[in-house]
């Protein structure tokens, strides 16, 4: 193994998944969709703390591996809004932030497209806004995230290096372009102050000015 990947590789193991975690990591693994790497699931859940955060919206919930990362990581009455397009990936989320202890007024699943759902949340009203759901969508979410957040508020963006695709010019399928762009519009905005984290897939994190 190379340098590189044995760091990367340190980095991901640094912190052990618990059986919570892991549960919903083999759910998601059944269900077909790809949860964040535990690098940039206990990112997420030191931003989530940093920010002492009461209010979050995440797009794309998965079976709850992130949210559960969120919520562990929010105040204790926080309450994260978790939008996601399939009712089976709901259940399992259900299921998996019944396993970890929250109440259940801690979550708010809404199940639906996000764009149809996100217009409907309110304008800066959240503390942070995660997103990682469908790719080629991603800038549509950035727009609805820069309204919903407050200022001061987090904003992070799950698969930013896109499995080394996005760094890779050649590469100009249109997920990894919408991702790109996304990226772009974060770096160039004036009001926000931007970080390139490497946890996981990459974790793009920003603050609204
Ligand atoms: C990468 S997975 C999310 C993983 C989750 N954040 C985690 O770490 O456990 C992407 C999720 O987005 C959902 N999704 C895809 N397209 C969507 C859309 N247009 N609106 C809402 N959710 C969507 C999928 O059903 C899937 O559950």
């Amino acid at each position: 193994m190379g340098t590189e990947a044995a760091n990367w590789a340190y980095a991901e193991d640094f912190v052990e998944e618990d059986r919570v975690v892991l549960a919903a990591r083999d759910v998601a693994d059944q269900l077909g969709c790809v949860p964040v790497l535990p690098g940039a699931g206990r990112a997420l859940e030191v931003l989530a703390r940093a920010m002492r955060a009461t209010t979050a919206v995440e797009i794309g919930t998965g079976a709850g591996v992130s949210t559960t990362y969120l919520l562990r990581g929010m105040a204790p009455s926080g309450v994260v809004t978790t939008i996601d397009v399939e009712p089976e990936h709901h259940k399992a989320a259900r299921r998996t932030l019944q396993a970890a202890g929250f109440a259940p007024e801690r979550a708010r699943l809404i199940t639906g497209r996000a764009l149809d759902v996100l217009p409907r949340l309110t304008d800066g009203g959240y503390d942070i806004v995660f997103i990682d759901a469908r790719k080629s969508e991603y800038p549509a979410y950035l727009g609805h995230a820069l309204r919903l957040l407050r200022v001061g508020g987090l904003l992070v963006i799950d698969n930013a290096l896109w499995h080394g695709r996005v760094a890779d010019p050649a590469q100009r399928d249109q997920d990894t372009t919408a991702i790109r762009e996304t990226l772009r519009t974060v770096r160039e905005h004036e009001s926000l102050t931007v970080a390139m984290l490497t946890a996981g897939d990459g974790l793009l994190a920003a603050i609204k000015g």
